[in-house]
């Protein structure tokens, strides 16, 4: 692929880097670029404000993707430029980038959707802006509405500051057309987090979280710059708050936007103040951020090339966004004089022998006579990378001392504070490591397993991963006549011990999800929602996740939400290597078609729909059975290996039967065989005085149960009191109703026999 990043600041130089290790780039153009970058691309010399130009040359050189890595080019439409001409375009259009080119466009969207940012009002005369401060009983903060190139805010400490700075915006114009209006919000407390994501103009994939350095001088003194340093990820923002921020900010405002018809497409960048009373916005940006892009792109595994390419063509969620163990720390290295009158065309030393984990990102650089220069106020952005934050800091500050350039400025304290709490983090982890529980081995299961999850999320889902309880919204029960709810919880049993041994674990996910869903259709329930349980010895992120992908993919399937879980590794409860699946579903119901119904008499027809398999029943016996046999054995009766054979998930036969409930009349019960078989499942749903007659050999007995019985040498009656014998769902149907019946199910059925009189139990012929 050929692709045009346009930008020349440290940010795109560490985007230009991670795209040029991209399997599938081409050629990568930078405009301008600088000289950092040239090392890896080529540089362009055009405006980046002609947007014609751009367009032609993307013609030229046949670009496939173009990357926009600042925010005035993107505010300006060249995106919207580039896109009317048929290129892929990673960065929002003009109208999108409004969320951050616009603080009144910001703040009035967040109240639109809910999104919580802090209590604001916006003026455009001078003169009610005051009287507004007169009255307002909150401390305050003062923000110019347009882009003022990060320095349109103001946090006045007294009545007389915020009064000036007013007065400053507003009638001096300090900040230019930017201050035409003026957004007055409540001056939030806490600690700051930037959370970056990807959007494809319809979900999102977050980044690691980051912090920026917004002050010049050590201890956060000094006047506000564009940025000294960042590092992620950070410990206060823990992958929980990250679930957290994304659901309640992030996926908000992408489906708010693309709501209103500006889909975003690129980066979304939330700055957050982490309050008492949870996150809230302080401002969006609609792109990387700079500095947290230096720390947060080196730690991402994935293909930034691939993922973009994904969000331009809006199918963010055919790729996994992959993050490496660790931490990254950017330390800047800032000019003399920076920010207000920066001195340039100083000669930089040292940038040649740099350790292999460290990378500098040019931001002010430039070739004069062959040699490097300072050409801004920031010079180079230094990112170390280590398995601790701790060990970033020292790897990005062992870098910095080796490099020199005359007055060279930068602070000593990036990350320090975050030290503490990320040492505390690692020490816990780590005492639970030394007891055997592994912190992060869950969280990296729910980073991994969580995009699954969210796809089975429906506008009902008002809070899942992350939430303490799922929650869901049952309006819809009003439009029901007599709603029921149905509960059942069960579990996957020895099953995953084959699981295990085959080394294949989504279709346990499918198991148990389908499992619980026939278990309430035989009462004439649909299901509404499904939670989890995973527990093990020693929990393997890939193996949860893999699990849990399968519960997902089957509750879509179902059309029901995993509104939760849990994941818990319990070392001494479980044997070393074991675990356990188990889940809880809950359904509703109209009270008039609960199943069974009355009136279930002796005549009465069973008729046998297919199972795929012993479904989740048996497999204590089964393994016994096949102890000494290779799973990859294949039987000739089989046709597939005997592991495959037995793994076959267990169906639902939620599509097949859910039409007929309730407008099926002759319809009068089912009874779902599960352990027990047909010896103890059919009388669950029989009355008093009513005995089931199963006739053997009305249907076809599928060759797997007739291996399991020649080989463990089981009677028949034993064989159909642990089995299904190939049956997995029976339905009692009036007899006058059984054709229509089997004629209303898209599949073949069997009369597999009837109901007589007698006592409660089943009779095999
Ligand atoms: P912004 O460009 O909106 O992120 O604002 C720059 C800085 O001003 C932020 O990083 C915060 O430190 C501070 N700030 C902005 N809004 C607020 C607020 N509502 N309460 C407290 N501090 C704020
Ligand atoms: N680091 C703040 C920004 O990129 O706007």
């Amino acid at each position: 692929m050929n692709v045009l990043l346009v930008g020349s600041g440290g940010r795109e130089h560490a985007i230009a880097w991670k795209v040029a290790q991209s399997p599938n780039l081409s050629r990568l153009y930078v405009l301008p670029g600088n000289p950092g970058m040239a090392a890896l691309a080529e540089c362009v010399a055009l405006k980046i404000e002609d947007h014609a130009a751009v367009v032609r040359f993307c013609k030229e050189k046949r670009i496939d993707l173009v990357l926009i890595g600042p925010e005035a080019p993107l505010a300006a439409g060249l995106a919207d430029d580039l896109s009317a001409s048929g290129f892929r375009v990673f960065g929002p259009s003009r109208a999108a980038a409004q969320i951050e080119a616009s603080k009144v466009f910001a703040k009035h969207f967040m109240a639109r959707h809910g999104i919580p940012t802090a209590r604001y009002a916006v003026f455009q005369r001078y003169a009610e802006a005051v009287e507004f401060l007169k009255r307002v009983d909150y401390p305050v903060v003062l923000k110019a509405s347009g882009l003022a190139a990060g320095k349109g805010v103001i946090v006045p400490e007294t009545n007389e500051e915020a009064g000036a700075a007013l007065e400053a915006m507003m009638v001096h114009r300090e900040f230019g057309a930017a201050g035409e209006e003026v957004v007055i919000e409540e001056r939030l407390r806490g600690p700051e987090v930037s959370l970056m994501a990807f959007s494809d103009g319809r979900t999102v994939a977050p980044m690691i979280p980051a912090q920026d350095h917004k002050r010049l001088l050590d201890g956060d003194q000094g006047p506000n710059t564009g940025g000294m340093g960042a590092y992620a990820p950070v410990p206060i923002c823990p992958p929980e708050m990250v679930a957290e921020i994304t659901e309640t900010v992030l996926q908000p405002a992408v489906s708010g936007l693309r709501l209103e018809g500006r889909p975003f497409v690129g980066v979304l960048y939330a700055g957050l103040m982490l309050t008492e009373s949870g996150p809230q916005v302080l401002e969006f940006n609609c792109r990387f951020g700079d500095p947290e892009t230096q720390a947060v792109l080196p730690l991402l595994e994935s293909d930034l090339l691939e993922i973009a390419l994904a969000c331009a063509e809006g199918r963010l969620q055919e790729v996994k966004v992959r993050w490496k163990d660790g931490a990254a720390v950017c330390v800047v290295l800032a000019s003399r004089g920076y920010p207000s009158a920066p001195e340039i065309g100083k000669p930089v030393h040292g940038l040649d022998a740099l350790p292999p984990d460290v990378f500098c990102f040019h931001a002010g650089t430039r070739i004069v006579d062959g040699r490097l220069v300072t050409a801004g106020g920031r010079v180079l952005g230094v990112t170390g990378r280590g398995g601790s934050l701790a060990e970033a800091v020292q790897s990005a500050y062992d870098a910095v001392a080796s490099i020199r350039f005359e007055g060279m400025h930068y602070r000593k304290d990036i990350a320090h504070q975050a030290l503490p709490a990320a040492r505390r983090t690692a020490g816990r982890s780590g005492a639970y490591a030394a007891a055997g529980v592994d912190i992060d081995a869950g969280n990296r299961a729910v980073e991994l397993m969580k995009d699954a999850v969210r796809s089975t999320y429906g506008p009902e889902v008002l809070a899942g991963i992350g939430a303490f309880g799922g929650l869901y919204d049952a309006a819809m029960l009003k439009e029901m006549k007599s709603p029921v709810l149905v509960a059942s919880t069960d579990g996957v049993g020895t099953k995953v011990k084959l699981a295990a041994a085959v080394g294949r674990y989504r279709s346990i996910g499918h198991d148990i999800v389908n499992h619980c869903i026939d278990d309430i259709l035989v009462q004439g329930a649909r299901p509404l929602f499904f939670l989890d349980y995973f527990a093990a010895s020693k929990l393997d992120p890939n193996l949860v996740a893999e699990v849990v992908t399968g519960a997902a993919e089957a509750c879509r399937a179902a059309g029901m939400a995993l509104l939760g879980g849990e994941t818990a590794e319990m070392p001494g409860v479980y044997a070393e290597g074991e675990f356990d699946l188990a889940g809880t579903i809950v359904g509703v119901l109209e009270r008039a078609s609960a199943l069974p119904r009355p009136g279930i008499v002796p005549g009465d027809v069973l008729v046998g729909l297919r199972s795929s398999g012993p479904h989740t029943n048996g497999y204590s016996l089964i393994r016994r059975i096949f102890e000494n046999v290779p799973l990859d054995t294949v039987f000739p009766e089989l046709g597939i290996p005997l592991g495959e054979a037995l793994l076959a998930p267990h169906r639902s036969y939620l599509s097949l039967l859910w039409p007929l409930i309730g407008a099926a009349p002759h319809l009068k019960a089912l009874a779902h065989l599960t352990g027990g078989g047909f010896i103890e499942n059919l009388p669950r749903v029989l009355p008093e005085g009513v005995a089931a007659l199963v006739r053997r050999g009305t249907w076809p007995v599928p060759p797997l149960f007739c291996l399991i019985q020649s080989l463990g040498a089981l009677d028949s009656f034993e064989m159909h009191r642990v089995f299904n014998m190939g049956i997995g769902m029976m339905a009692v149907v009036a007899r006058d109703g059984v054709r229509a019946f089997q004629q209303a199910i898209d599949e073949e059925t069997y009369v597999i026999g009837e109901l007589i009189s007698g006592e409660r139990t089943v009779i095999l012929e």
